[in-house]
């Protein structure tokens, strides 16, 4: 069977990819600060917008939630229609990961957000404050397992934003998303099945 693929609007990007990224499926976008990560996810999002697809940016940063839209308003690819519509939808759980906690957050993201009906495309940009409310690497880790698999469960092209630098780029051990990639087979817990409607 082949696999579905989703555009990213970015013309030399889907065609390298042979059509986009593969559909449903979680990819991180890793790179040095300043890279191009927030703006090649934006694109996606509002690139899905034109054809009807909701999306939603999420962000933890606890910064006014308007602040990222505001820094896309200068690109072409900035759709204000779309937001006021709600095709395109900026949210901040950083309140809710501060207050409540990791799995607090993560709820309030998929229930609250990812699941609502006709979302197709989800960033996280980024995910590193996630990490800083662990104190070790290894319940870290397993907070990511399991939000790969929900995220896996779910119809959706998920990027995950994370800064790394050039060294950390090439030592993909220290990944911790590495098992994760599209090929790898789905997962077998699903504690959010989605939508009936959807
Ligand atoms: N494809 C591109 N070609 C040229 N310039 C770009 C491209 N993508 C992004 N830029 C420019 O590079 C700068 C950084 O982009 P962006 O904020 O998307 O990077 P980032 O990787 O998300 O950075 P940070 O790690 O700080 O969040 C911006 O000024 C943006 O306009
Ligand atoms: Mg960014």
């Amino acid at each position: 069977m082949l696999m579905e693929r989703i555009e990213t609007g970015i013309k030399g990007l889907d065609e390298l990819l042979e059509g986009g990224m593969p559909f449903p499926s979680v990819v991180l976008v890793a790179g040095e600060p300043g890279a191009g990560k927030t703006t090649l996810a934006m694109q996606s999002l509002f690139h899905g917008a034109k054809k009807g697809e909701k999306g939603v940016y999420i962000t933890a940063l606890s910064e006014p939630e308007d602040q990222a839209a505001r820094f896309m308003a200068s690109y072409t690819f900035y759709d204000q229609a779309a937001v006021d519509e709600g095709l395109v939808r900026f949210v901040d759980v950083g309140e809710t990961l501060l207050n409540d906690g990791p799995h607090q957050a993560l709820e309030e993201a998929v229930r609250g957000h990812i699941m609502k009906k006709g979302v197709k495309r989800v960033v996280i940009d980024p995910i590193s404050p996630f990490s800083y409310v662990f104190n070790t690497l290894t319940d870290y880790r397993r907070f990511l397992h399991e939000f790969f698999l929900i995220m896996r469960g779910l119809d959706t092209l998920t990027f995950l934003v994370a800064e790394y630098s050039p060294s950390e780029i090439t030592n993909t051990e220290k990944w911790p998303t590495a098992s994760y990639s599209s090929t790898s087979s789905p997962p077998t817990t699903r504690r959010y099945s989605s939508p009936a409607s959807r």
